[in-house]
C-alpha cells in the first residue's frame, strides 16, 4: 500500500548528505549522498510522495499531462542562442552574459515571494469528492513551503537564486556586479519582495488582477489554481534556460568552470523537476474532480483547468517571453556600443541566429500580458 498522507515535516525532510556545495562561504541546498548522487533539498520523501499521488490519478484513468507541450514548444527557444552566446564570450563581451545570468538568479528569487502570496485554504470545501491523500491536500502543509525555499533559500542554506549567482561567478571568473544589473527588468517582482531588483516602469503597470474567469467559484480558489498554472508554465520555460546554460558553460573555451557550473545547473534542473511534478499533479487532481460553486452548484474541474491553462498559455507565451529576449538584446547592444570592435562583432552575432525585433513598443508588449 503506497503512502498518500504525509506530515509537513515528512515533506520537508532532508537526506543525509555526505557532501554539500559552498560558494563564497555560503552553503548551497541539496548535495551528494554517500553514493555520490545528487539529491535535491527536502526530497527524502517529497519525490516519492508526488509519484504516489500521480500514480493514483493514472491508476484511476485520469490524465496527468497538464500543458506538457509547453516544455517542448519552448525547449530550444533561448536568446541569445548557444552559438551567439559563445561567440560573445569568445569576443570578450562578458558584461551581457553576466547580466543574463544575474537576471536568471533574480527571477528565481521572486519565486518564494510569489508563493507566499497564496493564502492558506481549506481546499476540501471546494470539492465534491474527497481530496484526502492528494497533492492538493498537501499544498499548504509542506509542498508550497518546500518550493519557496528551493527557489530563494531557507534560514540556513542558499537556494536557486544564489546557485545561479555561484554559476555566474565561477564560469565568468567573478565578474563585477553593479546595481544597474538589477534595474529596469522586464519582469515585475511579486508584492512582498524585499530585494533590490526593480522592474521597468512599463512592466510595473502591467501587473493588475484581471477579472475572474469563473465568477461562480470562490475567488481565492481561482487565484490559487491560476497561480499554480502560471508557475507551472514558468517551470516548463526554465528547461530552455537549463539546456542553454549547460551547453554554453560547459565549453572550456568560454567558461572558467566547464565542469562545476553546468553540473550545478543540472542540480537546479533536478530540483525543478519536483516543482513540475507536484504542480502538474495538483492541477490534474482538480481536473479529475468536481468543484463546488459559491451558490452550491457544481462545475466540472476539467472545464475549469482546461480553460485556465488556455489563458495561461496565451498570457505567458509569445510576446511576454519576447520581452525578456528584447531586454537581453538591449544589454548586448549596449556592451557592443562601447566595444572598440563592436560593429564587426554585432554583424557576426546577427549572422549566427535570430535577433529579437526591437521596434516592438513597450505599450504593445504591455497589452500582450
Ligand atoms: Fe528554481
Ligand atoms: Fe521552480
Amino acid at each position: 500500500m503506497k503512502t498518500l498522507i504525509y506530515s509537513s515535516e515528512e515533506l520537508l525532510a532532508e537526506h543525509d548528505y555526505s557532501e554539500k556545495f559552498t560558494h563564497k562561504g555560503h552553503t548551497l541546498h541539496g548535495g551528494l549522498t554517500a553514493d555520490g548522487i545528487y539529491k535535491p533539498p527536502r526530497s527524502l520523501n517529497r519525490i516519492q510522495a508526488i509519484e504516489n499521488w500521480t500514480e493514483e490519478l493514472r491508476k484511476n484513468g485520469h490524465q496527468t499531462n497538464i500543458m506538457d507541450e509547453v516544455k517542448e514548444i519552448i525547449a530550444g527557444d533561448f536568446f541569445p542562442t548557444e552559438e551567439q552566446a559563445k561567440f560573445l564570450m569568445r569576443s570578450g563581451c562578458k558584461d551581457s552574459m553576466t547580466r543574463i545570468l544575474t537576471i536568471i538568479g533574480v527571477v528565481e528569487g521572486f519565486g518564494n515571494d510569489g508563493i507566499k502570496l497564496l493564502p492558506p485554504l481549506d481546499m476540501q470545501q471546494f470539492f465534491v469528492e474527497s481530496i484526502e491523500g492528494t497533492a492538493l491536500s498537501h499544498l499548504h502543509s509542506g509542498l508550497l513551503k518546500a518550493h519557496g525555499q528551493d527557489e530563494a533559500g531557507s534560514d540556513i542554506e542558499e537556494g536557486h537564486d544564489a546557485m545561479w549567482y555561484a554559476v555566474r561567478d565561477r564560469s565568468l571568473g567573478n565578474p563585477t556586479i553593479t546595481d544597474d544589473m538589477f534595474e529596469n527588468l522586464p519582469v515585475a517582482p511579486p508584492p512582498g519582495y524585499q530585494g533590490k531588483a526593480k522592474a521597468a516602469e512599463s512592466v510595473k503597470q502591467m501587473t493588475s488582477i484581471g477579472t475572474q474567469i469563473f465568477p461562480q467559484i470562490n475567488m481565492m480558489l481561482e487565484l490559487t489554481l491560476m497561480a499554480l498554472a502560471r508557475i507551472l508554465h514558468i517551470e516548463y520555460g526554465a528547461y530552455a534556460t537549463f539546456h542553454w546554460a549547460k551547453q554554453v558553460l560547459s565549453d572550456p573555451e568560454v567558461s572558467e568552470s566547464p565542469e562545476w557550473a553546468p553540473k550545478v545547473v543540472g542540480y537546479i534542473q533536478e530540483d525543478e523537476d519536483i516543482h513540475v511534478g507536484y504542480l502538474r499533479c495538483a492541477l490534474a487532481e482538480t481536473r479529475a474532480r468536481t468543484l463546488i460553486c459559491e451558490d452550491g452548484s457544481h462545475l466540472s474541474g476539467e472545464e475549469v483547468i482546461d480553460k485556465l491553462c488556455e489563458v495561461v498559455k496565451k498570457q505567458m507565451g509569445g510576446k511576454r517571453r519576447e520581452l525578456m529576449s528584447i531586454h537581453r538584446y538591449t544589454q548586448i547592444l549596449k556592451e557592443l556600443e562601447n566595444h572598440p570592435d563592436g560593429e564587426r562583432i554585432l554583424k557576426e552575432f546577427k549572422a549566427l541566429g535570430r535577433i529579437p525585433e526591437l521596434e516592438e513598443t513597450e505599450t504593445e508588449a504591455a497589452q500582450a500580458s
